[in-house]
């Protein structure tokens, strides 16, 4: 046995060995309700980023810091092996959404329970599982002997309402974060045996549309025929904002979509993610979505426009008659390779200036936006990588374009000019940031077998 396939052993015997520990530390990290979104947990935010501090510490890492920012703390730690060697700078989030809506869950969001093979609770899957799973594996191979390349650890508490404070703190800290490559295990696998890399993820730009009418609610006896009511008017927009054939109708909006070529497509068609499996996930009678595209294309590969909040009257039980003064909707795009949030902006803009009917006012706010992501030229690292979950699973990874969003991988790139491997253990069936989020255990124990070989 090679010395590094001794290494390895004696990890994977220690991580068995110590599953109990680890894992009760883990459901300690899971009942912090550490969500970035509300004020409130301001203080759980602080403690979740302090339990991480000491764990890293514990383990022997330097440099492990909680560094201020003007919302939540990023977290910092290294293990330098050998500075000759190369270095992977692993990403996390510690922050989760919100639990709502809170009477939907079977068990309490902070509460962890283990039912079957699955643990339930608000960040198992999205992401603490995931930074679980690294600081086991590198437990793991510390205590086995060394890793064997340098490790550079960055937690950040502010994904889920979209990193305001990354981009600066990366600006401001390149020296520390020099590294060859970037782990982020914010992704998952398609199936349990179907471990998965993704090679790039959709951007996003959202939106804030309010449609104002009367200075005030009005009876809608009084004044029904003859004022504009904002609520029928937002529906008649959102309604617009897509033909016939699924596509979205403002101006310019595909104007800089990156096409699939037929050898893409051939390869996405092999992950297959087809209806019955779509259908299946979600509980819908039928899919819908953009003519001339696959499931998998249609999520993956090209842009959407979709309603994310509706606000307008009264939404309480029971009936009232009334015209509302005032209509809201929270609405948002998913990106595309070489779309620029800022320019589907301009998209929305112009749509509304042409179809907002003037017997109404209106707002657009932008919220937030970030650019996809697509792995360009070659990533250091992901051919062991590859290795590691092959070693794991006996199967060849799939290569997935993923629907969802990690605006940092975008960051990373840009600011450090270092690409991402990005990956993960979690499922789709995992209903992250949603009621019952879980993690499947199993799959979880193997990601860390994976990671270990890969630190190896
Ligand atoms: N981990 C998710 C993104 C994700 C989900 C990747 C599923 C792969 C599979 C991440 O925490 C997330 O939810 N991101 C937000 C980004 C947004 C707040 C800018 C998203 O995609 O909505
Ligand atoms: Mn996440």
């Amino acid at each position: 046995m090679s010395e590094n396939h001794q290494k390895i052993s004696k990890a994977i015997q220690y991580y068995k060995e110590n599953y109990q520990n680890l894992h009760e530390e883990f459901l300690e990290l899971l009942r912090i309700p550490s969500v970035s979104t509300s004020e409130g947990h301001k203080v759980d935010i602080e403690r979740a980023a302090d339990f991480l501090v000491n764990k890293l510490s514990g383990l022997g890492f330097d440099k492990v810091s909680k560094h201020p920012t003007p919302k939540h703390p990023i977290v910092y730690g290294d293990y330098i092996v050998d500075s000759e060697k190369p270095t992977v700078l692993i990403y996390g989030h510690y922050d989760v959404q919100p639990p709502d809506p809170l009477n939907e869950w079977q068990t309490p969001p902070f509460e962890p329970a283990k039912r079957g093979e699955y643990l339930f609770a608000r960040g198992a899957s999205d992401m603490k599982g995931q930074i679980w799973a690294t600081i086991s594996a590198l437990e793991a191979i510390i205590k086995a002997g060394q890793p064997g390349l340098n490790i550079k650890l960055l937690f950040e508490g502010e994904e889920e309402i979209g990193s305001p404070s990354l981009d600066a703190f990366l600006e401001s800290h390149k020296a520390l974060l020099k590294s060859d490559f970037v782990l982020n295990p914010d992704a998952g696998m398609i199936a349990p045996h179907k471990p998965t890399i993704v090679y790039g993820l959709r951007g996003l730009a959202y939106f804030e549309l309010r449609i104002l009418g009367p200075k005030a609610d009005l009876h809608s006896g009084i004044f029904g025929g003859v004022v504009a009511n904002p609520a029928n008017v937002l529906c008649k927009l959102i309604a617009g904002m897509h033909d016939k054939e699924g596509k979205v109708t403002l101006p310019g909006f595909y104007a800089q979509v990156r096409d699939l070529d037929e050898e893409e497509r051939e390869e996405l068609s092999r992950i297959g993610l087809n209806d019955d499996f779509y259908k299946e996930m979600t509980g819908v009678p039928a899919l819908s979505g953009e003519m001339g595209y696959t499931p998998i294309e249609r999520a993956g590969a090209r842009p959407t426009l979709d309603v994310n909040g509706l606000y307008a009257g009264y939404i309480e039980k029971g009936a009232k008659t009334i015209i509302p003064a005032y209509a809201t909707a929270k609405i948002s795009s998913r990106l595309v390779p070489n779309q620029d949030p800022i320019a589907v902006k301009e998209s929305m803009k112009a749509y509304l200036e042409t179809n907002v009917p003037d017997t109404v006012t209106w707002e657009l706010e932008y919220m937030s936006g970030a650019p996809a992501y697509i792995n360009g030229e070659e990533t250091p690292g992901l051919d062991l990588f590859v290795d590691a979950l092959k070693e794991t699973w006996h199967v060849e990874p799939l290569m997935k374009l993923e629907g969802g969003s990690i605006p940092v991988a975008t960051s990373m790139k840009k600011r450090l000019g270092i690409n991402s491997i990005i990956t993960g253990f979690g499922l789709p069936g995992d209903q992250i940031h949603s009621p019952n989020e879980r993690l499947h255990l199993p799959t979880h124990r193997k990601g860390v077998e994976v990671l270990i070989r890969f630190f190896a």
